[in-house]
């Protein structure tokens, strides 16, 4: 028998419409009014589908994917989509790249020095995937770390269980409303976290001889 629930939250994975997507966001991470609208609209522009979505339309290459991701490997060969499956090594790697500045947490500063590596390997993104890609892991540090996290980053191992079984973390419960505005500041934490270590690698290169 269909409830009022199943007609108005799809949970099938497919036919979402930019408010499911909307009051999923609200709902289950506790992300702002605004926040969850601007991500909402924006993916559906990005994907150029404006009517509803299905979870698989995220992968496709290069209109929210983008390579140099924590833990998925990059598209090869051209592929139209790219990989969905967590990669475990990508996932330990990342997980071995926190802990850096306080013992088993996440913090911005790891994930700066993280996303640093990932374009290294992987080739550096355009202006636009770069936001996006710093996005993605702040958002994870703001939502699933709680109210303090722009200073005391997120668990490890609650980051390692939300990436790699793509659920929420056994027992957690959002403690506050991630906003535009935190979500800003920590964004721009680690855009000038990456930017002053680029430009210490880059002065402290040996100069090309001609
Ligand atoms: C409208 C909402 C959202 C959409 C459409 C969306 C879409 C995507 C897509 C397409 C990717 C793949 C990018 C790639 O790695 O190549 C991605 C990655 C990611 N997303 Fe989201 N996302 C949304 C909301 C969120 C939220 C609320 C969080 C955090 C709680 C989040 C955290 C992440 C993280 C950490 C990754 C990186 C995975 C990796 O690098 O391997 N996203 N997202
Ligand atoms: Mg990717």
């Amino acid at each position: 028998m269909k409830t009022d629930d199943d007609v108005s939250s799809p949970r099938d994975g497919k036919n979402i419409g930019v408010w499911d997507l909307v009051r999923g966001l609200r709902d289950g991470y506790h992300l702002s009014t605004v926040l969850a609208c601007i991500l909402s609209f924006g993916s559906m522009f990005m994907l150029g589908q404006f009517r509803c979505l299905s979870l698989s339309d995220l992968a496709r290459h290069n209109m929210i994917e983008h390579n140099a991701s924590l833990v998925h490997k990059d598209d090869l060969n051209g592929a139209e989509y790219a990989p969905t499956r967590v990669d475990r090594k990508l996932l330990a790697a990342l997980c071995a790249e926190g802990g850096k500045v306080i013992p088993d947490r996440m913090t911005l500063e790891d994930a700066a020095r993280i996303r640093i590596k990932r374009e290294a390997e992987c080739g550096k993104l355009d202006g636009v995937h770069s936001e996006v890609a710093r996005g993605e892991i702040v958002i994870a540090i703001g939502v699933l770390g709680g109210k303090d996290a722009a200073k005391t980053g997120v668990n490890i191992s609650a980051l390692q269980e939300w990436m790699s079984h793509e659920r929420l973390p056994t027992g957690w419960k959002p403690d506050h409303t991630q906003g535009l505005y935190q979500t800003y500041k920590m964004a721009k934490f680690v855009r000038e976290r990456m930017r002053a270590a680029e430009a210490q690698q880059s002065s402290s290169k040996p100069a090309e001889s001609h």
